[in-house]
Order: C-alpha cells, then sequence, then structure tokens
C-alpha cells in the first residue's frame, strides 16, 4: 500500500494497481509516509475494511440508493442493477456511488474508487461498524476531514464540476412510455397548450424506434421525423429521443454492422460478441471503456443533431439484460429435463428460478469482456470487475458525440446508470419508481445524497413510473419536485395516463398553478444550482448541515434548498398539513399560485415545532432569517422569462443579501466566468428599508419587495429600475 496527501489534504491510500475509473480530476498527490490506520482483512478474492461507528455518529451518502437520508441501520450495495421495484428489501439502484461521510464529534468523509461490486454492512450486522466489501483488492481510498460541508466542497474538488444543462431544461418536461405516434405527440402539446400550462420538453420514448433500433425512427408512426422535430421546436418544444445500451442484431442496419466489422462490441468468453437480450430481441452492447468505441457510438447522436434535437436520454445502460442467449438455451434445457417429474419444494423453485433469474444475472456479466487501454497497454477485462463504469462510459460516448459537434453548445442529457465522476457529463433521473407515496419519500431523501455526489442535476419520475397515479399523489409530489432540477412527469405504458389534465378540473387547476411557480422560480432555482455547481456545495442538503443540533440532524423529511429556503413536503395520502421543525425562526411563504402571492400573507414562525395544516392544492416553503427569495413573472417557456416583473421575498431582520446569477442559458461560456449577477440588498433602518439593487446586466423593471420583519410585519415597497455598477 502507497499513501499519498494533495495540496486539499485530502489523503489517498492505493492498494494494489486498480483499473482506472477516471472519476478524479488530475490533482498533485505526493507520496507520503504514512499507513492506512482502519482495520483491512483480506477474505478469498475479497477486501473487507472496517470502520468505527460511535453511537450518534450519522452516515450521510452513498449518492443514489434506498432507505434515509442516516444509511445508518441497513445493508447497501454499490453495483448498478436495472430493478424496477425500489422496495426497503433493495440494497442497490441504478447507481454506484462510493461516497459517504461519518459524521460524529469529527467528521471523516470515504471515497473508494473502485470498479466492481461494494457491499456495505452500516451498523446492520454490528451496530458500532462499518463494514465494507470489495469484490477485489485493487483500489484507491480517499479520506477527507472537515465538517460535512467542507468534505462535500473538498470530494467536489476531486471529482471536478458537474454537468450543466441548456437553461430549458429547468422547464417541466412531459413523459410517458407509449407516446406511439407523431399524433400522439402532437394532442399531448395541444393539452399543454389548451389548458394553458407551461412546458419545456416531451420525450419520446422507445416507440419512435423502428423496431427498437438506437438511432432509427419508425417512418410509419413517425414519417418526416426532421420536420415534426421543426413542428414542435416553432412552439419551443424540444423533443427528447431515448437511446438504449443494447444494439439490435440484424443485417443491414448500419450500427450492428459496423460494430461488428470494428470489433466495438463487448465480447464473450471466445473473443465473439456477446449475445444479450433486451427490448429489441438480441443485442450486443457496445465496448464503451475504450475510447475508439465511444467516439464511434457518439457519433451516431449526431444523425439526431442534425435533425434539430437537442438532448436524449440514455437508458438500460447498467447494461439491463433481459436474457442471455447461452442463459436462455440453460434454462430451457433445465425447464425441459424436469418434464414429467413430481417437483418438490426443491426441484420446483429451482425450475422457477431457472426462469425467473434468467435478467441481470450475475453469471453473464461475468462472461463479458471488455477491452481497456490501462498504461498504454490494450487489456482485456472482465464485465463484472468494471460493470459500475458501463453506464457511465455510455454516457460519456453521447457527451462526447455532443461535444465533437459542437464545443461550445449545451446539449441536454439524462442517463439511468451511473458512477462517481459521470456527473461531469449528464444528469440522471432516478430510474423507475412506482406511483407510491413512499417514493415520494425516497426521491425528497436521496436528492442530498445525489447532491454530495455530484449528481446536481436530477430528479425522479413525478407522479410515478410504475403503478397507477391519482391526482392527489401526483399533485404532493409535484410540490417537492417544483424545486429539483429536472422536473419530468413519466409513466409506463399501461398506466393510469398522469399528465396534469388527466385527473379532474380541482387537480388540473393545482398542478397548473404549480408548474407556473416552478417558471416563476427558474431564476431562482437556476442561479441555486449554478452557485451549488460553481462552488462545489450542496444543492439540497440534510439539516444537520447547517444546524448543529442533536435535533436538526435527525431530521429525514425536511431539507434545506440553496441557502435560503427549508422544505418539509408533504409524502402521506389524506394528509391535511404536517409536523415541521424550525431549528430557527423562519417565515412561511404560501408558494400555491403565483398571482395571489402577495395576498396570502406571509407567516413568521418561531424556532421549534409547528402544525402546518396544507390542504393538497397549497405549497408552503420556509424562509430563513436575513434571506431573499426573488420570483419573476410565469411564462409558458423557459425562453419567455424575462427580469422585467420580479418579486423579492424577504425576511429581513438587519441586512439581507441575494446574488441573482445567470448566463445565457445555452453555451459553455460560463466555464470562462461569462455571467451576470444582480445584488439584491435590503437593509433594515428606523426608517424602514433601504433597498439596493446593482446589476452588471441589463437594468431590472419593476420589483415588487414583500418584506417581513421580526414582528411578523409585511412591508409592500415597490421599486423601479437598478442601479448599473
Ligand atoms: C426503462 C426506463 C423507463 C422507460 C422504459 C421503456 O424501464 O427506465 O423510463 O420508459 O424503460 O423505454
Amino acid at each position: 500500500m502507497k499513501s499519498y496527501m494533495n495540496e486539499l489534504g485530502i489523503k489517498k491510500y492505493s492498494f494494489g494497481q486498480m483499473i482506472p475509473t477516471d472519476t478524479i480530476l488530475e490533482t498533485t498527490f505526493s507520496e507520503v509516509k504514512s499507513t492506512y490506520d482502519g482495520i483491512i482483512r483480506r477474505e478469498n478474492n475479497e477486501t473487507l475494511i472496517e470502520l468505527p461507528l460511535e453511537k450518534n455518529d450519522i452516515v450521510y451518502g452513498l449518492g443514489q440508493n434506498v432507505h434515509g437520508i442516516n444509511k445508518r441501520g441497513h445493508i447497501y450495495e454499490a453495483f448498478c442493477s436495472d430493478d424496477p421495484n425500489h422496495t426497503p428489501d433493495k440494497k442497490s439502484l441504478y447507481g454506484a456511488h462510493n461516497f459517504f461521510i461519518i459524521a460524529g464529534e469529527s467528521s471523516t468523509g470515504w471515497y473508494i474508487d473502485f470498479a466492481g461490486k461494494i457491499t456495505y454492512d452500516i451498523g446492520f450486522t454490528y451496530r458500532e461498524k462499518l463494514v465494507i466489501t470489495l469484490s477485489g483488492s485493487d483500489f484507491d481510498l480517499y479520506e477527507i476531514t472537515g465538517t460535512p460541508s467542507e468534505i462535500v466542497n473538498q470530494f467536489r474538488k476531486l471529482i471536478g464540476l458537474s454537468y450543466v444543462p441548456p437553461k430549458w431544461a429547468f422547464g417541466y418536461q412531459q413523459c410517458r412510455w407509449s407516446y406511439e405516434t407523431d399524433e400522439r405527440v402532437r394532442e399531448i402539446a395541444k393539452g399543454f397548450e389548451e389548458n394553458d400550462i407551461p412546458i419545456d420538453a416531451i420525450y419520446l420514448d422507445i416507440d419512435y424506434m423502428e423496431r427498437y433500433k438506437d438511432f432509427t425512427v419508425d417512418e410509419e408512426r413517425f414519417p418526416n421525423f426532421e420536420t415534426f422535430v421543426k413542428e414542435l421546436k416553432s412552439e419551443d418544444i424540444k423533443l427528447v429521443p431515448i437511446i438504449d445500451a443494447g444494439v439490435k442484431i440484424e443485417d443491414g442496419y448500419d450500427v450492428y454492422e459496423d460494430g461488428v466489422k470494428n470489433d466495438f462490441f463487448v465480447r464473450d468468453e471466445a473473443g465473439q460478441p456477446f449475445v444479450a437480450a433486451v427490448w429489441p430481441g438480441k443485442v450486443h452492447f457496445p465496448d464503451v471503456l475504450n475510447a475508439p468505441t465511444r467516439q464511434w457510438f457518439g457519433a451516431y447522436y449526431h444523425r439526431f443533431l442534425e435533425m434539430g434535437i437537442e438532448g436524449f436520454w440514455n437508458d438500460m445502460n447498467e447494461p439491463a439484460i433481459f436474457y442471455s442467449e447461452k442463459g436462455l438455451n440453460e434454462g430451457i434445457a433445465f425447464v425441459k429435463s424436469q418434464e414429467g417429474k413430481n417437483l418438490d419444494i426443491g426441484t420446483f423453485f429451482a425450475l422457477k428460478d431457472s426462469i425467473m433469474n434468467l435478467s441481470n444475472a450475475e453469471k453473464d456479466y461475468k462472461s463479458m469482456y471488455h477491452k481497456m487501454n490501462i498504461d498504454g497497454e490494450e487489456t482485456v477485462v472482465n464485465h463484472y470487475d468494471v460493470h459500475n463504469l458501463y453506464g457511465y462510459n455510455i454516457t460519456r460516448a453521447a457527451a462526447e458525440g455532443f461535444e465533437s459537434y459542437d464545443a461550445n453548445r449545451r446539449f441536454f442529457l439524462l442517463t439511468r446508470a451511473s458512477h462517481i465522476g459521470m456527473a461531469k457529463h449528464s444528469g440522471i433521473w432516478t430510474g423507475d419508481n412506482h406511483s407510491w407515496w413512499e417514493h415520494i419519500k425516497l426521491n425528497i431523501q436521496m436528492m442530498p445524497s445525489l447532491s454530495m455526489a455530484g449528481f446536481l442535476y436530477a430528479g425522479a419520475d413525478t407522479g410515478g413510473f410504475g403503478h397507477h397515479s391519482s391526482g392527489e399523489l401526483l399533485s404532493r409530489w409535484m410540490q417537492f419536485s417544483l424545486f429539483t432540477p429536472l422536473l419530468r412527469n413519466h409513466s409506463a405504458m399501461g398506466t393510469r395516463q398522469q399528465e396534469p389534465w388527466q385527473f379532474d378540473s380541482e387537480v388540473t387547476n393545482h398542478i397548473r398553478n404549480l408548474i407556473r411557480m416552478r417558471y416563476a422560480l427558474v431564476p431562482y432555482l437556476y442561479s441555486e444550482y449554478m452557485k451549488a455547481n460553481l462552488n462545489q456545495s450542496l444543492l439540497f442538503a440534510p439539516l444537520g448541515f447547517t444546524y448543529l443540533d442533536e435535533r436538526s440532524k435527525g431530521v429525514e423529511d425536511q431539507l434545506l434548498f440553496g441557502d435560503e429556503l427549508m422544505l418539509a413536503p408533504i409524502y402521506e395520502s389524506n394528509a391535511r398539513g404536517r409536523h415541521v421543525y424550525l431549528p430557527e425562526e423562519m417565515v412561511k411563504i404560501n408558494l400555491s399560485q403565483y398571482e395571489s402571492i402577495g395576498e396570502q400573507g406571509f407567516e413568521w414562525l418561531s424556532k421549534g415545532d409547528h402544525y402546518i395544516p396544507q390542504e393538497v392544492d397549497e405549497l408552503y416553503a420556509y424562509l430563513r432569517p436575513n434571506r431573499l427569495l426573488v420570483l419573476t413573472e410565469p411564462k409558458n417557456r423557459v425562453s419567455q422569462l424575462n427580469y422585467k416583473q420580479l418579486t423579492v421575498i424577504g425576511f429581513v431582520k438587519d441586512t439581507a443579501t441575494y446574488t441573482l446569477y445567470d448566463d445565457d442559458g445555452i453555451t459553455q461560456s460560463f466555464k470562462e466566468g461569462v455571467s451576470t449577477q444582480t445584488v439584491f440588498t435590503v437593509t433594515k433602518s428606523d426608517q424602514g428599508f433601504d433597498i439596493n439593487v446593482d446589476t452588471n446586466v441589463h437594468p431590472i423593471g419593476d420589483v415588487t419587495f414583500y418584506l417581513i420583519d421580526e414582528s411578523g410585519k409585511t412591508h409592500v415597497i415597490k421599486q423601479s429600475g437598478s442601479k448599473m455598477v
């Protein structure tokens, strides 16, 4: 083992020669003479690391996974899994995010740079131990000390800035598996227009493809695709097509033929392209763990970019396998061999398992091989050892394809499977959840862990993917998703339709109000997004990151958003309110409807416990002391938003300042610092409030300030113009 330290004081312990994961940016680590003093054991081909847990330690992190904000008390796995049933007995979801923090008297953050499977037993088997099992012996371990916020900041510096989508991606997005024809997509677009509901994007699920072949369009169901893309663009609605990992095996299909000719597919033991099956039946997987394959696969995206498409979602890239050719043959042979037998407890279940366990089988992952360039040498690597890098790299192929198409433009990209380090290339959605109330809570609890891992552009299938949604569930879910950078309503084929108007007129009205409120919040949400990214801080934070009292540290269903707001979403059916804990005095803001934001009043609330009635058509957020919240007049598209009519809500005890960040929302020039800042300052004096709006942009128009003071009184001040600085 070798030990290193970098200029930030981060320690790194290298065990053996790890397979490169491309997660850590180049930083200078110098070798130091210290040893890792945690307990490490080797058993068979596994490595066990044990870390002590004090009684009240909290374990934060692991990115996309099940259970709460505090991960303690359960077993987890980092193994990208295509499993649509996110039930409490599951150990892993689609992402492998090996970053966590043990927070207590002192706090330490850990990142395990390793591409294979890792198991975390976090105080489950032994209450006071975290036992980590790696399926290998070559890995790098990073140790970061500081407060939880400092640890996240240092870690995010190691992995680099996160992906920034085009600004329209902060608008509302509509998706459903089963928009089967262009006519159906037109109907959906019309539904938004007729109901006067804002929207920026409609997704195309696998229905648009010709027999589920990547980079093709079914010409019967989507004739004149390019014209269709333009038609929707003329309404300022973007179409976002899906791309799956598996390439259909079909003679005459160029992606398949080209891939075979150039040896671009993942191989089996005999060196032949591995045959798995997904939506189109038999497929091969592009071997994206090497650069030439990524370049080849990424270039296919240009086809759609040429037609005016500006974004994609990459799916099934764990990679999901319905069955492998080999596995299916073995399964069928086994079933046949049981014919006529008197099956008992053992043999009946063996029969059932021989078919039920065909999907995503470990033995298939162990039969796949990649070629990787390791230290300048082409090396054959078993898929199982690098499984968690697959989704990362197929998404990276798309991102690199975008870059080679137009390096200065931002394109929209979402992926399902991911790994630490991938956040610089793409956003993620949290996969196939269900229209279950429990999954709203899971969504709430996952957002801060995703922020820690660098996945800032993220969100869940709002309304739920599997199962049937109700108007109430969609409304409550939307109340939380209003704050997630990705706001996408998505559902599975065969489930109840859940576009905003599919329930009753009350629900439609409420959802319209919410989506309009989302658009009113876009300047603020985008500003906070960019600040969290550029400052490498959290967009969503557990209360315990800011408030150090024991009570705050234990809160699992309230979050801080940015530097201004506390959110306390409702995630239970039939609820007409909820208990909210306020770690400090705050002002309750009614965000139910933009038009009546000033009339509905603001309520000052003392530190402590409150029961807050909240009917299904009501949404509240909590503004912290000496903070300002900026809203604009909502429009039906992000591109139509302007800064002419602003509303600023402030809880001002003495001085409150807010810097509203903005940029062109389209190009990469923000990376060179091309951005605008408008600084709002409100100072309370004996005479009232002094207000200053300084901007390096165009002058701001009319601003209505609602300023709430400590006594709970609201002062309404209208101001025109701003000072150029
Ligand atoms: C997967 C995706 C889901 C998509 C479906 C059909 O289940 O997670 O979002 O709708 O495939 O493509």
